[in-house]
């Protein structure tokens, strides 16, 4: 087997391949434009700037957003997460969140319980990552600050319905951040009709653009204390950061090549359609599915249904170490996964795989069925070896 040729299974990770359209906006960037946004009032800056709206409104139309000013570019979820909850949450504050959250969500979430005294509930979810939509209703108080919520598991590849979820919050009066982090560009999110508040999304996984972009959606009312404060490029004249948006959260130099990408990707995902690259994704995983029922020890992880899920799946083989399992991948048959907790330690424990993790396989956009026949092949065979060498 020639294991120099690679199959990419970790899209949930990062996706790759990227769209020739994204690299080849990065470059005419690099080659044609160079200039820094709404900083020096030549061609090249208003060229810059140009690349910055267009972004923009590329998201906006994805995720039906009125307000496009109001997405704050950041350098990914993780950054845009922070923004949020260190921009909005005060001492006291009462935060509802789930046990399905990454640590872009828990860690800052635990550090503000420690440094501000911001209370936070997290409501439990089963041993298929799903969590309780009953528990999370009751949990939401009159005076709870914000509901966190995951909107699928890069661990279980569990969803939550999020028009359910908005519902809930709306009815109960309680703003509704998103982690769309997995789902942006392969699920559907329109922020009017799932009630959303604020969506964190990340640029380098679904919407197929470089590593270091992403941003933050905050909804019209809604105003947050900024994290970084610098230079814009705007009303230079005042030492004070200027309040309007997006210039009051972006401070300094954006990642202008990456947007540059990130608005080709997201192009990109629009021309194909949410709704296609999901039933290309659910083909993959169904056929994965169920050609993994026939694995010796082969335990899957998650719901079984596509309509509850995303096409990240969590596997274990029996009596071996899932990184083990991941590193033979690799080092055997060219396939590249991702073993371990995934950044996140409670949503294993839901699942029961705590604290050796699961073997992620996350499908995307360009895989083929042929890459699911290989990963089957392969974890076929080591389930069947003796050494487990
Ligand atoms: C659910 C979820 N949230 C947040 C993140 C953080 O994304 P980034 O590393 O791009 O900030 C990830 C990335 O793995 C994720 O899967």
């Amino acid at each position: 087997m020639d294991t120099n040729v690679i199959f990419y299974l970790d899209n949930a990770a990062t996706s790759f391949p990227k769209p020739r359209e994204v690299w080849e906006a990065m470059e005419h960037y690099f080659f044609h434009v160079g200039g820094n946004p709404g900083r020096s009032g030549h061609r090249l800056s208003h060229e810059a700037s140009e690349i910055l709206f267009n972004t923009r409104e590329a998201l906006s139309h994805l995720f039906n957003i009125d307000t496009p000013e109001r997405i704050v570019f950041t350098k990914n979820a993780t950054e845009a997460i922070n923004v949020a909850f260190y921009g909005f949450l005060k001492p006291g504050d009462r935060v509802v969140t789930t046990a399905m959250e990454h640590n872009a969500v828990m860690r800052p979430l635990r550090h503000l319980e420690g440094t501000r005294g911001v209370e936070v509930k997290v409501v439990p979810a089963d041993s298929q990552g799903v969590v309780d939509l009953e528990a999370l209703g009751q949990a939401l108080e009159e005076d709870t600050t914000v509901l966190v919520v995951n909107h699928a598991s890069n661990v279980a590849g569990s969803l939550v319905d999020l028009e359910k979820v908005g519902s809930i919050a709306k009815g109960a009066g309680v703003p509704l951040l998103v982690d769309g982090a997995q789902t942006a560009g392969c699920y559907y999110v329109d922020v009017e009709a799932m009630h959303i508040s604020l969506l964190a999304f990340t640029g380098h996984k679904g919407l197929l653009g470089p590593q270091g972009t992403g941003g933050l959606y905050v909804a019209p009312g809604l105003e947050l204390d900024p994290l970084i404060r610098g230079g814009t490029g705007s009303n230079s004249e005042r030492e004070e950061q200027p309040l309007f948006w997006p210039d009051v959260h972006e401070g300094g130099t954006l990642n202008v090549v990456g947007l540059a990408g990130l608005g080709a990707g997201v192009e990109f995902v629009l021309e194909q359609g949410v709704e296609r690259i999901r039933a290309h994704e659910g083909r993959l995983f169904n056929s994965f599915w169920k050609g993994a029922q026939g694995i010796p020890g082969l335990i899957l992880y998650g719901p079984e249904r596509w309509e509850e899920r995303v096409a990240v799946v969590s596997i274990n083989l029996e009596g071996q170490d899932p990184a083990h399992v991941g590193y033979v991948l690799d080092r055997d048959f060219g396939i590249m996964v991702r073993p371990g907790l995934h950044c996140a330690p409670s949503a294993h424990k839901s699942l029961g795989t705590f604290p050796t993790g699961t073997v992620r396989v996350a499908f995307g956009l360009f895989n083929t069925e042929g890459d699911v026949e290989r990963v089957l092949e392969a974890l076929d065979t080591i389930a069947r070896r003796r050494d487990h060498g």
